[in-house]
């Protein structure tokens, strides 16, 4: 209201604008919106006494009614605006200092989020993977479930062999048994790989010499105690290229025991057999417990057996096509839980398989 309508209101009902003088007032020290609200139903309620004065204007004299009616609804406008002025005021003040006192660090820790970590056995295969890729090796892979040709022909292990009985296989289809007259349908039987060694014959089928690699995974023998369980990891590795002896085996392998279990360590290597490899050996490494002199870990030997190992046998060249009159090769497998056991020292293989978090999280 501009200053020639409030003295027109003073003039024609001093109360009406006391009224408006004190509503202003009490508003604007509102402090809450309770208080705020309060306001609102004493000057503009329906009991307020403006209502009540702007209801009652024909009680008035003729000549002040058009007068009041007029200044009473621009007071009654007035008021509502300012009421809702404060009220947009106050809002905006409890925002802000709610902004002020909750605000978020966001540089402040987040909830822990616990994270797992690799098994011991993957670590292990990783580990072991990186040794062979830094001396330029490829890493190759084969099915589980396996062709028999693969897992026991073609590595010069036929039908009848005695070596194959001491592979205790899982089979899917054995064909021997149900087709016992037609030798070659022997090389279809279905079976999980007994060994990773049937990778060799496919790398050497898909690829002509040279050939580096490095074959990780898992490997199925119907086998269940404290040192064996009926799925196990191994490694094999495959060289094959000209003028290839048993001596780059031995420095091979020697180089890989060094980086895998320290620079201390030893091995030595012993004549054995295998089907695929003539000649065939196996290597021990020395016993980092007793340092030599023989303790139960060792069998009393000084020697922890890792692998097994040998020159290609030129029969398994025959399956693949390579001429054995040109290039020559080693192979070697090992058990990748037998090798984390010996380095770090772990006493039973199922524990790999148990799964308790408190032994796993160890490594
Ligand atoms: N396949 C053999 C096993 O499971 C281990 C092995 C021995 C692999 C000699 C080789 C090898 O490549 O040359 O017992």
């Amino acid at each position: 209201m501009d200053d020639a309508q409030l003295e027109q209101l003073a003039a024609a009902h001093p109360e009406l604008a006391a009224l408006r003088e004190k509503a202003l007032e009490v508003i604007a020290a509102a402090g809450a919106d309770t208080a705020i609200e309060e306001a609102r139903v004493r000057f503009l309620g329906r009991k307020s006494r403006l209502t009540e004065i702007l209801r009652s204007i024909a009680t008035l004299a003729p000549e002040l009614r058009p007068v009041v009616g007029r200044l009473g609804n621009l007071v009654r406008v007035e008021l509502e605006q300012f009421v809702e002025r404060r009220a947009a005021e106050l809002t905006k003040a409890a925002l802000s200092a709610s902004l002020e006192h909750e605000r978020i660090d966001v540089t402040l820790p987040g909830q822990p989020f616990p994270a797992g970590h690799e098994h011991l056995i993957s670590q292990t295969m990783r580990e072991v993977e990186d040794i062979f890729i830094g001396l330029g090796y490829r890493i190759a892979e084969g099915p589980e479930v396996e062709l028999d040709y693969y897992n026991f022909t073609a590595l010069n292990t036929p039908p009848s062999h005695p070596a194959r009985s001491s592979h205790d296989t899982f089979w899917v289809q054995e064909q021997r048994e149900t087709m016992p007259e037609a030798v070659v349908d022997a090389d279809r039987g279905v079976l999980l790989r007994t060994h990773t060694s049937p990778v060799q014959v496919r790398v050497m089928e898909a690829q002509a010499p040279p050939v580096y690699i490095l074959c990780l995974g898992k490997v199925y023998r119907r086998d269940s105690d404290a040192t064996h369980t009926p799925m196990f990891h191994q490694v094999e590795g495959l060289v094959v290229d000209e003028g290839i002896t048993l001596a780059d085996l031995k420095g091979t392998v020697a180089h890989f025991t060094r980086e895998f279990f320290g620079p201390e360590r030893s091995i030595r290597v012993r004549p054995h057999f295998f089907p695929f490899t003539e000649p065939s050996i196996e290597v021990d490494v020395n016993c980092e417990l007793c340092g030599g002199t023989g303790c139960r870990s060792c069998k009393h030997s000084g020697w922890l057996e890792i692998m097994g190992a040998g020159m290609v046998d030129p029969n398994v060249y025959g399956f693949v096509g390579y001429d054995p009159e040109k290039v020559s090769g080693f192979a070697f497998g090992m058990g990748v839980e037998r090798m984390a056991m010996l380095k770090h020292g772990i006493p039973d293989l199922r524990l790999f398989y148990d799964n308790d978090v408190r032994f796993l999280r160890q490594f």
